[in-house]
């Protein structure tokens, strides 16, 4: 898989990095347009923050090489490290870290101050910027007197005053409450995207990786699974493990029976002594007659009472939810429970007997 970008603004090439004898980083290369919003996704300790320190210059780094522009941040090879503060990124963590004896303004107007800008300017700048993240009649209150959600974009408002060439986000939004956070994904979402500049931003939610990003890079044990945009990494997931970390899926072992088309073939699945083929997609690299798992999202699996040409399986649903929008299904089949979203007229019943259809379309052979 090559994460080259030709002509990246950000370019990452195969990063590692130890903490004793472990492996935090290892080798990652991903490369990012100007002005670009991505997303580092995957669970805890995956190496997302290792990756993130490593672009700001707060860990060296044990091999590869971190460039910027025309500028190259770290190369232990080359024996070239740019101290963080010469980096001229922008920062928003989890912890506000916003300085609590000052006022919102002050804080703001701090990058500007030790850059030694005028005053005049400053206080043009800070107004400007207040005003994007919605602060402005905060201004002159203390920081500590800001609820989690304005002390955030009092946060992003430093980060992006002195108009930095990347802004870096660490699980900026973790500490808000379920509904606050939905609300800033979109919110700094848009202030990213009027600012314009280069982001890379960490979460372990994928939801808000979906909601926010313009690619995501999928990271497990220090490496990249796989990248590619929102619609592109749920409904293409390559391997089993984006696809489980992605959404719901329903994945079952089987086998490549033959490849028909490129990226198209026949699986065979077995579980607890039944069999079943089905048309399905291939991620690449799969080859005929190699061992792969099915991956089917819910809302592509479908149930219907009747049997005909298109049903492939037959089993009985467990329990059926009803949820307004949709109805969420479990169908028994062996020894294997399908997740199943079906539509709301189907008034399917627990103990009722159904028939499965698979949309070849949407039916993934993927890698294990
Ligand atoms: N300063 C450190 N010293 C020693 N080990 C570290 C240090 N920082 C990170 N690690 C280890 O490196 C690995 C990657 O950690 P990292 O913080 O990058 O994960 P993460 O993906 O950001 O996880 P989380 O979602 O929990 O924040 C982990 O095994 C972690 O224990
Ligand atoms: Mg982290």
């Amino acid at each position: 898989m090559s994460n080259e970008t030709t002509g990246a603004y950000l370019q990452v090439d195969n990063l590692v990095k130890y903490f004793g004898n472990d492996k935090a980083v290892d080798g990652i290369s991903f490369g990012i347009p100007e002005g670009a919003f991505l997303t580092l996704l995957g669970p805890s300790g995956c190496g997302k923050t290792t990756t993130l320190m490593s672009i700001a210059g707060l860990h060296t780094i044990d091999g590869g090489r971190i460039k910027v522009g025309d500028t190259v941040f770290t190369s232990p090879k080359e024996g070239l490290f740019l101290p963080p503060e010469k980096r001229d990124i922008g920062m928003v963590f989890q912890s506000y870290a916003i300085w609590p004896h000052m006022t919102v303004a002050e804080n703001v107007a701090y990058p500007l101050e030790i850059r030694k800008i005028e005053q005049p300017e400053i206080d043009d700048r800070v107004a400007d910027v207040l005003k994007l993240v919605g602060l402005t009649a905060e201004a002159d209150k203390l920081a500590t007197n800001l609820s989690g959600g304005q002390q955030q974009r009092a946060s992003l408002a430093r980060a992006i005053v002195s108009k930095p060439r990347l802004l870096l986000f660490d699980e900026p939004l973790s500490n808000l409450d379920l509904k606050l956070r939905e609300q800033m994904r979109v919110e700094l979402k848009r202030i990213q995207n009027e600012v314009g500049i280069t982001s890379i931003y960490v979460t372990h939610d994928q939801s808000e990786a979906l909601v926010m990003s313009d690619e995501i890079i999928v990271m497990s044990k220090g490496k990249i699974e796989q990248r590619g945009g929102p619609v592109e990494i749920y409904s293409r997931p390559v391997n089993e493990y984006v696809s489980n970390f992605i959404g719901v899926a329903n994945l079952l072992k089987g086998k490549v029976l033959e490849v028909n088309e490129p990226g198209q073939g026949l699986f065979e699945l077995a579980q607890d002594g039944k069999q079943v083929q089905m048309p399905c997609q291939l991620s690449p690299g799969i080859a005929a007659g190699e061992d792969a798992v099915l991956s089917v999202r819910p809302e592509n699996v479908h149930a219907v009472r009747e049997k005909d040409g298109d049903t492939t399986l037959e089993g009985e649903v467990t329990f059926a939810i009803f949820l307004g929008s949709h109805v969420d299904c479990r169908v028994q089949w062996g020894d294997f429970e399908w997740k199943v979203i079906a539509h709301p007229r189907t008034r399917l019943k627990a103990g009722e007997k159904v028939y499965l259809k698979f949309d070849p379309e949407h039916t993934l052979a993927v890698q294990p």
